[in-house]
């Protein structure tokens, strides 16, 4: 054993076994980018990842083998103790957790990756002060600046993170707090935090972890504040960003702890999640920097709650069986009320009766509806609705016209008049479906409550719309028997 970890060829096993990694890392991205092969792209990415754990495995009994002062067995001992007790901990969430509380586990999943990466810099910190890893000249110039941006990453990661998980699970109101002068705020963080770096790389010893701390704090303090100021409408770009700013903290931590597949892993991580955010900031209609710099422009939001709109029609759902009966074409525009009704499998079997009475039955996806990027389409292909009949919010927007009716189930913000006709409203500008604009209208829903943006929708008000109040699963399945 001991000759196999003092071998000369061993580093550059470690080293082929981390680009085989990587290939399947890159080779997972590509199968997960269609529903067909993502179930390939997920064993690809797991393959990858058990070649990564047992590869680092070998590496970290080869360095206990030279100069580390506790025995091999301790060290091999402490990383499986670890692992198991992660893996344990991992499995049961991921087994208990229910569909609608994956951004939130996700968003809590990150901020780990936030704080991994604040501790991974404190300790190189340290450790190049007092271990043997002590780097002079321009090599510790270059460890210090990848510790500072380390640290930095990790600490906005973190905060920003436990911000989004505590608005995403409803523990914290999803309205942006507008605190007078924070873009000024932002911004003095920023500029601070460059002259507390000034003050960090030619400082030597242990004076450096005065700005080190400092830094660190303002770090924890500008996550915070950056996510806390952006609006319920805005937060699917602002879990990618996060996703995005916890793949370059992995890759920091890469640098930092010189593991070339951290750096590829974490950059892949980095650059998917800054992609998503852009696709989602121009399917939104947003500003990139905007939402990056904290909610830009939504000052002086309003959000029609004290508006009258007038009154609201009702409907029952043997009525709405008629009038599925008489149509010719159907759109179902689903939402996150759908999710959490689990309303996708009678919602799938009143699509095939509909179809095989002869009706033309298709369903309309917003990018955002539901909590994650293509929540609605995961749920659909469940139910095993065909994915052909499925289609994105820009192939069916114009076809709403021509609609006979449109069934409006558990979504609320995605079909939003108020994005397009109140300047003022917290989600003006985002496209929506303009579901409105069909013959009849019906809205599943358990109330006259708002949706997530926590704006009023004036589509419920409509001569066109009626509501249809309970779950939206009773109240499908009630359609499914009516329909015969
Ligand atoms: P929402 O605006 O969230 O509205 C969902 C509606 O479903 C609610 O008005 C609720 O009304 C209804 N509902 C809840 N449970 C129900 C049940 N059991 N049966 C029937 N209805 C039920 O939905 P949306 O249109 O999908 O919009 C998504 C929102 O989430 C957007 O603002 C989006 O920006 C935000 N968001 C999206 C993501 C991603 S990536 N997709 C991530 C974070 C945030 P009642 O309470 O009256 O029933």
């Amino acid at each position: 054993m001991s000759d196999f970890l003092t071998s000369e060829r061993l580093p550059g096993l470690i080293q082929a076994a981390y680009i085989v990694a990587a290939i399947l890392f890159i080779a997972a991205l590509a199968g997960l980018s269609k529903h067909e092969t993502a179930r390939r792209g997920n064993t690809f990415g797991m393959a990858g990842m058990a070649l990564a754990l047992g590869a680092t495995l070998v590496l970290a009994a080869r360095n206990s083998q030279y100069g580390d002062q506790r025995p091999l067995a301790v060290t091999l001992v402490l990383i499986v103790v670890a692992m198991a007790i992660g893996a344990v901990i991992g499995a049961r969430r991921a087994r208990t957790v229910e569909m609608t509380g994956m951004p939130e586990l996700v968003a809590m999943l990150h901020s780990f990756v936030g704080i991994a990466a604040v501790l991974v810099g404190f300790n190189s910190y340290l450790e190049a002060n007092h271990g043997d890893g002590h780097l002079e000249g321009s090599l510790g110039t270059i460890h210090d600046v990848e510790v500072f941006l380390g640290v930095f990453i990790g600490a906005v990661t973190f905060t920003g993170s436990i911000v989004a998980y505590l608005k995403l699970s409803a523990k914290m109101t999803s309205k942006p707090l507008t605190l007078p002068g924070r873009h000024l705020l932002n911004l003095g963080i920023l500029v601070t935090s460059a002259l507390l770096l000034a003050w960090f790389v030619p400082v030597e010893g242990d004076l450096g972890l005065v700005p080190l701390i400092a830094m660190t704090a303002l770090a924890l303090l500008l996550g915070f504040h950056l996510v806390a100021a952006i609006g319920g409408g805005d937060m699917p770009v602002v879990v990618s960003m996060l996703n995005s700013y916890s793949g370059w903290a992995a890759a920091a931590a890469g640098f930092m702890l010189s593991n070339d597949l951290l750096i590829i892993v974490g950059s892949l991580v980095g650059s998917s999640g800054a992609i998503l955010s852009y696709i989602m900031c121009k399917a939104m209609n947003r500003s990139f920097v905007s939402v990056i710099a904290g909610g830009f422009g939504s000052d002086g939001a309003v959000s029609g709650e004290d508006r009258d709109y007038g009154e609201h029609r009702e409907i029952q759902a043997d009525e709405v069986a008629e009038l599925l009966a008489h149509a010719s074409s159907v759109v179902i525009t689903p939402g996150y009320g759908m999710a959490v009704a689990q309303a996708q499998y009678p919602v799938a079997e009143m699509t095939k009766k509909l179809r095989d009475k002869g009706v033309e039955v298709r369903f309309g996806i917003h990018p955002v509806a539901g909590r994650l990027p293509g929540h609605m389409n995961v749920l659909l292909a469940e139910a095993k609705v065909p994915y052909d009949i499925v289609l994105e919010m820009d192939e069916v927007n114009d076809d709403f016209p021509d609609t006979d009716v449109v069934l409006v189930i558990g979504a609320n913000d995605t079909v939003n008049p108020a994005a397009l006709e109140e300047p003022g409203s917290p989600i003006a500008g985002m496209p929506v479906l303009e579901v409105w604009n069909a013959k009849d209208v019906v809205v599943f829903k358990r109330s006259m409550a708002t949706g997530y943006a926590g704006v009023q929708n004036p589509l419920f008000f409509k001569d066109n719309t009626q509501m249809l109040f309970g779950d939206a699963k009773d109240k499908v399945n009630e359609i499914v028997a009516a329909l015969g």
